[in-house]
Parts: C-alpha cells; structure tokens; sequence
C-alpha cells in the first residue's frame, strides 16, 4: 500500500510510518514543511503528487494553553485543515486516518467512555478537534476518527517541549528529592508504537468509522508517576499534590478515560494494559537521545 503519514516527524507519526513500513508499504513521511494542513491548495498539490492510497493525519494545533490563546489557528488547523484532508482523500479515493482526542469529553461522567457518548469538550483546543472529527466523517465516507489519549513514545512531542511525561518524571527524579503530581486527573497513558500498531490493523479492513484507541485501565498522573519510578528503581519521595495546587490554566475533563468498545466488538483491539506499554517502553523502547532533550 502506499501511506503518506502527516505529521511524520512528530511524536506519533514518526512511530506510524515505521509501523506500516514493517508491514512492507511504502510509506511517504511529510513533515510541516512538506505541506501545511490549513491550506487546501497545500494539502491538494502534495497529496496529487504522492497519489497515497492510505492518508494517515497525526498533524494538529494541540498545545492547548495555546489553542485557548488562538481560537482562530486553532480551528484552521483542526477543524479546517482536517476538513482539507477529507476532501482531498475523497477525490483521489484514498482512505484517510484522523487521529483525535479524549479531550473531546468534559470527563463528569467518571466512567470510561465509549464511542456513543455523547461529546463535550471544555476547551477550545477539544472544540477543534471535535470539529475535524465532524468534517472527516462528513467529508470522506472511508475514514478511521482515531481518539488517543496521554501519548508518550521514544519520539519527542514536537508541541510539548520535547520531554513526554515519563522523560520528565525521570529528569525530575536525578533533579530533585520530592516530586508532587496530580492525582485529580484520570487518564489512560498510552505507548505511541501500540497506536502506530492499532492503525496498521485497522488499515487491513474497510471496518471504517470512530475509535477509541488506548491502552487499557487507568491511573491518575500520580499513580503514572508511582509506577514510572518503582519500574525504574528511582528512590526520589513522590507526593499526590493537594486538589488546587497546580491550578490548570485551561479547563481539562478530570476523567478522559476511554473504552475501545469498538474495537473490542470488531476483535480488533490490540492494547496492553498500560503499566505493560510502561514496562516496555522503558526496558526496551526508550531512546537515549530522548533523555537529554
Ligand atoms: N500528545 C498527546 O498526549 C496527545 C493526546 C491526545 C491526542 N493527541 C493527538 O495525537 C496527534 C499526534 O500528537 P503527537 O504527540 O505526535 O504530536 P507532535 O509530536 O507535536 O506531532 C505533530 C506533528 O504535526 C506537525 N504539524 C503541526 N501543525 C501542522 C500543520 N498545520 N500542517 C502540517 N503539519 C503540522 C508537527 O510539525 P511541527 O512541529 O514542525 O509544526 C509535527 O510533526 C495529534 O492529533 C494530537 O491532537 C495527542
């Protein structure tokens, strides 16, 4: 299959190309100087070169104190350049990938959330995101919405000063002698190379439509941090912050835990659970190079 995957040399996107080159496809890794999603003539005239079969979109504005600072940016790049990506997907008859967020919900329902609940995003960057979900399913009837949720992988996080929270957590740890983490938040942390696996199954089927895609159970960031340092043997004192001690500049859903249900009822769903991921990306997955950034 030929693959184009945007956001190439992004956290993900970088573990999606080397997943379907495994398989033996040709993959076109585009990075944002080799196109810019917001413009439909950009997106248009790349994609006509390439003729990809499979587009896999892992480009978006995703910092999200700087989304709530832009609106406008961020919906050009979410929302418009998602839509610019479905329609140009639909006329070359390529199928398209459109990775999205657990910030689409605003996490009151405190129970893992499946592909029928009904959205709410509290902020403007999990607005844009669900808007470029809308477009995707309106504009090409042959996608995959894929919503992921606390990535972090042996690339760094292009939009989030490079460390992810794992390396950050470490780098605190040969820094300092305490370390206080939330433990008011819930997520699901997730590996990007086990996304980047889940997307080359789906790609085998034309089983099109919205995913949940992340690793399974759940954890506070504080239990994440527990385990990160017990796993690597750390000794440095940890403590679960008081509620309010770090308050958030931008409103995020306190529980953004998601159920694969459809994957599972497809028997498609390919994730570990995530002090599995944990395990072994730091035993076997982790790059040196991701440690000094
Ligand atoms: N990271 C998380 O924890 C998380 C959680 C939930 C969902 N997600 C979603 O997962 C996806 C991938 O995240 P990631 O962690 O891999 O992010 P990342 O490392 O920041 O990678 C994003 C990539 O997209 C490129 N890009 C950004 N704006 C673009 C534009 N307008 N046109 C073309 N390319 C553009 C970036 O290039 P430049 O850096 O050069 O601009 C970068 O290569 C995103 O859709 C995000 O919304 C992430």
């Amino acid at each position: 299959m030929r693959v184009t995957v945007i956001g190439g040399n992004g956290q993900l996107g970088e573990d999606v190309a080397a997943a379907f080159r495994k398989e033996g496809d040709e993959v076109t890794a585009l990075t944002h100087h080799d196109l810019e999603i917001a413009s439909a003539d950009s997106v248009r005239q790349t994609l006509e070169t390439i003729r990809p079969e499979v587009v896999v979109n892992t480009a978006a504005f995703h910092n999200v104190e700087k989304c709530e600072a832009d609106p406008a940016r961020s919906f050009e790049v979410n929302a418009t350049g998602a839509r610019n990506l479905a329609q140009a997907t639909r006329t070359l008859g390529a199928r398209l990938f459109h990775i999205s967020t657990d910030y689409v919900f605003n996490g009151l329902k405190r129970l893992p959330y499946t592909e029928d609940d009904a959205p709410m995003p509290l902020s403007v960057y999990g607005n844009s995101k669900l808007a470029g979900e809308y477009f995707v399913r309106t504009e090409n009837p042959r996608h995959f919405v894929v919503r992921v949720s606390g990535l972090y992988g042996s690339h760094p996080c292009r939009a989030k000063g490079n460390l992810n929270f794992v390396e950050l957590m470490l780098k605190l740890s040969r820094e300092r002698d305490e370390i206080r983490v939330v433990d008011d938040e819930r997520v699901t942390p997730t590996p990007t190379s086990e996304v980047a696996k889940q997307l080359v199954v789906l790609s085998r089927t034309v089983d099109y439509g919205l995913y949940h895609a992340t690793a399974e159970g759940e954890c506070s960031w504080y239990e994440f941090a527990r385990a990160i340092f017990e796993l690597s043997g750390s000794k440095v004192r940890l403590e679960a912050a008081r509620p309010g001690e770090f308050p958030a500049k931008v409103a995020r859903p306190k529980y953004s835990v998601l159920e694969n249900a459809a994957l599972k009822h497809k028997s498609r769903n390919i994730f570990a659970h995530w002090k599995q991921g944990l395990e072994r990306y730091l035993l076997r997955d982790r790059q040196p190079s991701i440690t000094h950034a």
